[in-house]
């Protein structure tokens, strides 16, 4: 599967078209996005999980192009904003092929979903389901899951870890709140439960938790038919699928994860006397992080305080990762050879702060110097998704490369941009 390969990101030709031509066309920092790669992604998706609904989880990365790509690789997609959702929509996705998530969905959020007929909305807190139910009127009619906590600790960082009971998400099931939730909901004609949801966290790399997870939402499907004759004929596992950042780091093998999710659903639902639900799953990360590259121009090279700091004129606001998760990146050295000899460097943004890292420690050449161009390799999930307008310096734009072309997905954050918000004075 593409995820266990090492990147192709780092290469100087992504899609055909040398880095360093993308850089001159579109001025750095860029972000480029590998069409061939994502679609690629999407079918290793589709193979290795026949009869699962995939659905890309748009908060990796979204634009009208990502949208337009999902829908022709045959994905749903899972939105959590009325943002997402109105992008995805007015770009022609299927609404019925949306998935609204959220721990505290806006009145904007849930009055646009559904307006646009989104597919289910996925239920977070107990006082969602009464306005939930209004919203939607005596006559109406929306489908539902409810996403509970299975109380699995996996994922790559304590912030990213949301299957555990001490975190914001879901409804815990050994505490009984999923259980009441549920019976609430089924209190409402109008709301028809579709199934359950859990996301266990991200950047997983071991099958396991996800097994378990199986385990515990067939056992809570179990107890549901024998209390309420309930039958649910969907059961979500949510995204999580980890991804190497750099060569030889760990990834999650999409087919065993798949066999094995799959035999262990059979093997509960036969013990449990229940009939296999459909599977649902929503990788982000997957799809997005390796078919990106970010690329910079190095606008400093600085000796102190025994290290070799390699500025660039992007930073903590397009990658805040870095920052957040202590994610350790392998920068590369694009367009020139460079000296054959490695220097250890800390390459850091633009930005007014120390942790203003995007990598520390890391092997470059040591004739890297102010002009050169750097490619951040495995750049394309929760980088721009995250950016932020740290220090006014705009937001980068967004090109994809395929077939020897490149071409304008989102433009740069111009200072008119950042102007025309402010409206004051
Ligand atoms: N489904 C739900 C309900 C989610 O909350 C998420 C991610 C996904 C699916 C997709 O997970 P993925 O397959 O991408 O791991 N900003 C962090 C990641 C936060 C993930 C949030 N939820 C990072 O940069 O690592």
């Amino acid at each position: 599967p593409a995820s266990t390969t090492e990147p192709r990101a780092g290469d100087l030709t992504v899609g055909g078209v040398p880095l360093a031509e993308i850089a001159d066309r579109f001025g750095t920092p860029v972000y480029v996005l590998d069409e061939g790669e994502v679609r690629e992604r999407c079918r290793t998706y589709r193979t290795a999980f026949p009869d699962t609904e995939v659905l890309y989880a748009a908060k990796a990365f979204l634009c009208r192009a990502m949208v337009h790509w999902m829908e022709e690789e045959g994905l749903g997609l899972d939105v959590c904003s009325a943002g997402e959702l109105e992008l995805a929509v007015t770009t022609g996705f299927p609404p019925e092929k949306i998935v609204l998530h959220g721990n505290a969905k806006s009145p904007r959020d849930l009055d646009t979903a559904l307006r646009l007929g989104v597919g289910r909305i996925v239920i977070d807190s107990p006082s969602e389901i009464a306005r939930l139910a209004a919203a939607v009127g005596p006559d109406g009619h929306q489908k539902v899951m409810v996403r509970v906590v299975p109380g699995i600790s996996a994922g790559g960082h304590a912030k990213i870890r949301t299957g555990t009971e001490d975190q914001k998400f879901g409804l815990s099931i050994s505490d009984g709140y999923a259980q009441h939730a549920i019976a609430r909901i089924l209190d409402q004609p109008q709301l028809e439960l579709t199934g359950l949801h859990c996301h266990l966290g991200s950047q997983i790399t071991s099958v396991k938790p996800y097994l378990s997870a199986v385990r515990r939402m067939v056992g809570l499907m179990a107890r549901l038919y024998e209390q309420h004759g309930l039958v649910l004929p969907e059961i979500d596992l949510g995204g999580g699928h980890g991804i190497a950042y750099r060569p030889g780091d760990e990834a999650l093998d999409l087919t065993t994860l798949a066999r094995k999710v799959r035999a262990e659903l059979t093997e509960a639902c036969a013990s449990a006397g229940l009939t296999v639900p459909r599977l649902i799953i929503e990788p982000g990360r997957a799809i997005a992080g390796p078919a990106g590259i970010a690329l910079y121009h190095v606008l400093s090279v600085k000796r102190t305080g025994g290290h070799t700091f390699v500025a660039v004129d992007g930073g903590m606001s397009d990658n805040p990762r870095p920052a957040l998760y202590g994610v350790r990146y392998a920068p590369r050295l694009i367009g020139r050879r460079g000296s054959a000899s490695p220097a250890l460097v800390t390459v850091v943004g633009r930005h007014c702060e120390a942790g203003d890292v995007i990598a520390a420690d890391v092997p470059l050449p040591d004739d890297v110097r102010p002009g050169d161009l750097l490619a951040v390799p495995v750049a394309g999930a929760y980088h721009l998704s995250m950016a932020s307008g740290y220090n006014l310096v705009g937001r980068p734009p967004v090109a994809a490369v395929r077939d020897g072309r490149a071409r304008l997905l989102v433009r740069r954050e111009s200072l008119d941009d950042i102007r025309s918000r402010d409206v004051g004075l």
